[in-house]
């Protein structure tokens, strides 16, 4: 069955064959011709996600889904959150996005933090949601090359090693979109 997946991430793509690639094939929208950013103006993760699923579903008809990701850090009520791709500038720059968090956060001792997923399907234009969270801490100077985006200062609860540092099989089996695309595939084999 194909299943199209609104990325452009290959991180991300990865992450998502490595968990319901075996069952299902995902695409991507450009491998669909669809080339355009779609927006991700909306005011929460869910909201969000759900727009671009709901938005490639329109185009091709073809099961969807979406995800929305954001990290949420106690000590600044939640920010970036859904915010975090653009948290230093539009120009979506993780080390400048890190830096910014870093200077935020300078003298804080709270460091808790977590990632939250929200993953959107639809089918048949229902939509269904799946959630994912991980908790850690943010640490002050980033380490490893692992990943993408904020994972060089995110360090997992009970772990010593930031995501950056683990590899990606390790990430998938801790991660919040891991946990959220678990659930989605679930949800699928559910429907076979
Ligand atoms: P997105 O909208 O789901 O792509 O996520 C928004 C932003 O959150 C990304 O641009 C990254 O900066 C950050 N982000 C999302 N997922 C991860 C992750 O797994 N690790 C680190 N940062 C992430």
């Amino acid at each position: 069955m194909d299943i199209i997946f609104a990325t452009s991430n290959l991180h991300k793509l990865n992450e998502a064959k490595a968990i319901i690639g075996d069952l299902f094939s995902l695409i991507t929208p450009r491998e669909l011709g669809i080339y355009e950013d779609i927006p991700e103006d909306e005011d929460t993760l869910q909201e969000n996600a759900i727009f671009k699923a709901r938005y490639l579903w329109e185009r091709c008809g073809k099961v969807c889904f979406a995800d929305d990701t954001g990290l949420e850090v106690d000590a600044l009520g939640g920010a970036p959150g859904v915010r975090s791709a653009r948290y230093a500038s539009d120009e979506c720059d993780s080390r400048r996005n890190m830096q910014k968090l870093i200077k935020e956060l300078n003298g804080i001792s709270n460091r808790k933090a977590r990632f939250r997923t929200i993953v959107a399907l639809v089918i048949d234009d229902k939509v269904s949601l799946f959630e994912g969270q991980l908790k850690g801490s943010i640490i002050n100077s980033p380490s490893g090359s692992e990943g993408f985006g904020y994972d060089p200062i995110f360090l997992p609860e009970g772990y010593t090693k930031t995501l950056a540092e683990l590899t990606s099989h390790e990430k998938n089996l801790i991660s919040h979109r891991g946990i959220a695309m678990r659930k989605l595939s679930d949800f699928l084999k559910s429907m076979l």
